[in-house]
């Protein structure tokens, strides 16, 4: 039976609704902070990873994205680090797929960095995923290594026609960086909707310490992007949204959609509808913030979910209307002091 249909028992759990009146309905599920890449923007090239002792196991993880789910998530991104990279990660993509099957789930996807796709594409979509993001900054193999600073460019090419092959919908992310990847928005336009993908850019956001270059000289705002592809195209907006905080555009000269993620020159926290929680179970109730509330102990501490619950509703209470990202020359320190890759992206 769908979810939608049911008559809510007066014992169902009530929706996850924050101070704001924002139902949160998507969840970001991190389950692992490891990557087999160091790309320059998100991690320093030395990363001391979490003890795996730390790490909710596969079945902490399905009993948590099963608390959400009760409480009226609809959509469940797992990301990392990369998240293809965790031992036996499959197993929890098919246990998940059970609410894909019951509709209490609307959509499971994955946030990856496509090193691992030509080897699960097809697992993925067996278990009910849809539609993937792959981050992708750049189409040349040099600039890609020098970039991620291990990664093969072939390989996450490989994945992305894995993907395709699969029939999963593959929407490319890439983060704008100045002086890095500027030259190649239009190619990677192109290249995306050449084969009927989606194409997303980001800015860069202050997560983090790196001991790359710094954030301020990677800033690049979206307009400058917008600029830089209006020059190759016509775009037009649209009213398209996926349930995330992309804003789309689309380009007449291909009929393919160009996203654009803006959280320091646009603030959308305002339609904000989702939380993250780390491989280690804590929640962060925003990307930008600093507060957050423990999963794992209640997890830990007894079988049934009761306490989960709790920790979770006392949690979505404290919700913060927003972030306050800011990159400029006196503010050198992140704003926020973990990296993407333990939050999740
Ligand atoms: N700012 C913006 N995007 C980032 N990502 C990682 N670190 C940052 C950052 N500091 C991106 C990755 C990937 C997604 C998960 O997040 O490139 O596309
Ligand atoms: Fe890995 Fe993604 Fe971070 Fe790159 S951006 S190091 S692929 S987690």
């Amino acid at each position: 039976m769908n979810a939608h249909s049911q008559t809510p028992a007066a014992s169902a759990p009530a929706p996850l609704i924050d101070p704001f009146g924002r139902a949160v309905s998507y969840v970001r599920v991190s389950v692992t902070d490891r990557c087999d890449f160091r790309c320059v923007y998100c991690m320093s090239e030395h990363m001391t990873f979490l003890p795996r002792k730390d790490l909710l196991t596969l079945e902490e993880l399905d009993r948590l994205c099963a608390a959400f789910i009760a409480r009226g998530t609809k959509k469940l991104r797992i990301t990392g680090g990369e998240p293809l990279v965790r031992h036996d990660v499959m197993k929890l993509f098919r246990a998940l797929s059970r609410h894909l099957v019951s509709g209490a789930l609307e959509e499971l996807t994955v946030t990856t960095n496509g090193s691992q796709l030509a080897r699960f594409a097809q697992e993925l979509a067996d278990c009910g995923v849809k539609r993937i993001n792959v981050s992708l900054d750049t189409l040349d193999p040099a600039r890609f290594r020098t970039l991620t600073r291990t990664g093969d460019l072939a390989r996450v090419m490989a994945g992305i026609d894995a993907a395709r092959a699969a029939g999963l919908k593959v929407k490319l992310n890439a983060v704008a960086l100045k002086g890095v990847n500027e030259d190649e928005f239009v190619s990677l336009v192109r290249f995306a909707h050449d084969r009927g993908m989606d194409m997303t850019f980001i800015e860069v956001m202050p997560l983090g310490e790196l001991d790359g270059p710094a954030r301020v000289d990677q800033y690049l705002p979206m307009s400058s992007v917008r600029d830089r592809l209006a020059e190759a195209f016509t775009l037009t907006e649209i009213d398209y949204r996926t349930g995330g905080p992309a804003r789309y555009m689309r380009t007449e000269e291909t009929g393919g959609r160009v996203g654009f993620i803006t959280p320091l020159t646009h603030n959308f926290c305002e339609s904000c509808n989702r939380v993250r929680v780390t491989c280690t179970g804590t929640l962060f109730m925003c990307l930008g913030q600093e507060d957050a509330a423990d999963l794992r102990a209640p997890l830990r501490e007894s079988a049934d979910d009761a306490l989960l619950h709790a920790a979770i509703e006392a949690a979505i209470r404290r919700k913060p209307k927003g972030h306050d990202f800011v990159i400029d020359r006196a503010t050198q320190a992140p704003s926020v002091a973990r990296h993407m890759s333990t939050t999740g992206g």
